[in-house]
């Protein structure tokens, strides 16, 4: 199959770009990337999606949140299914991700990993039987290079225990917030610094215990693996909206 990496000169891209380069079920790849100079590469790259004159089975992107209007009409227009790596969406790229998963496969996951991925059944589960009993806080780290927070697994993490537990609201950081702690809250911490790649932390704090699930990504090679394990497994798969879950069969 023919692959479009979306962001091929950013610190995922060049990742994903190896990783390809690897998978004996990928046959051809091409690049798009806004600040990429073409002549670095053997393979055609493109500084918009417009121009790209090859067709392909399915777009890989790590990019950033401002591409994906170019992106989404690309795999509209061309029936080309996406998946999407991104993180920090806001309502409206969610609505139009939305929209367009009417009309083509699109996937979309804040953590390509299949420990975070487990880790969210998990923390569903935990939700499940410690919510009641206990305060949630989520911790989340990363490096110092990270544009958005909190990060999109945390994001995921929370939405675990929301599907368990009504009316849960996020505070994000506290600061401020003094008061004595209320029921329907999951607090939400961002450490950034150096170049820690990914570690998650969810806290169910009851009294005189406390129950951790937590995981740590040591490379950043897990999130290429799992882009291009779920970019092989969208090639002509139906409109509709997909995520690891669905790719791992953990569904
Ligand atoms: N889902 C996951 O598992 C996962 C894992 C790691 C990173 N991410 C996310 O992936 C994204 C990229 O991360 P990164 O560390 O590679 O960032 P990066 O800044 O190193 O790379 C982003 C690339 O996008 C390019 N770019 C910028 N604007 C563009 C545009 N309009 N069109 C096309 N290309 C454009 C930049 O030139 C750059 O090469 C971030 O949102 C990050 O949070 C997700």
């Amino acid at each position: 199959m023919k692959v479009l990496i979306y962001g091929i000169a950013g610190t995922m891209g060049k990742i994903v770009y190896e990783t390809c380069k690897n998978n004996p079920q990928i046959d051809g790849i091409v690049g798009v990337d806004k600040f990429a100079n073409a002549n670095d590469y053997t393979i055609p790259v493109y500084n918009d999606v417009n121009n790209v004159k090859e067709s392909v089975d399915c777009i890989i992107d790590f990019s950033v949140k401002a591409a994906l209007p170019d992106i989404i009409n690309y795999s509209v227009k061309n029936n080309v299914p996406c998946v999407l790596c991104t993180t920090g969406y806001d309502k409206n790229d969610l609505a139009l991700i939305e929209e367009a998963s009417k009309k083509v496969a699109v996937f979309r996951s804040g953590n390509m990993s299949v420990g975070v991925n487990a880790l969210v059944k998990l923390v569903s589960e935990a939700a499940k039987l410690l919510g009641l009993y206990s305060d949630v806080e989520i911790i989340e780290q990363h490096h110092n290079k990270k544009v958005d927070a909190p990060s999109g697994t945390a994001i995921m993490l929370a939405d675990a225990v929301k599907s368990q537990i009504d009316g849960l609201n996020i505070i994000n950081g506290r600061e401020g917030q003094c008061g004595r702690r209320t029921k329907n809250e999951i607090g939400m911490h961002a450490v950034r610094g150096g170049t820690i790649v990914g570690k998650h932390e969810v806290m169910f704090i009851m009294n005189n215990e406390v129950v951790t699930l937590k995981h740590e990504s040591e490379n950043k090679g897990i999130f290429a693996e799992g882009a291009v394990k779920a970019a092989v497994w969208m090639a002509n798969k139906p409109a509709g909206k997909y995520d690891m879950l669905d790719v791992l069969g953990l569904k």
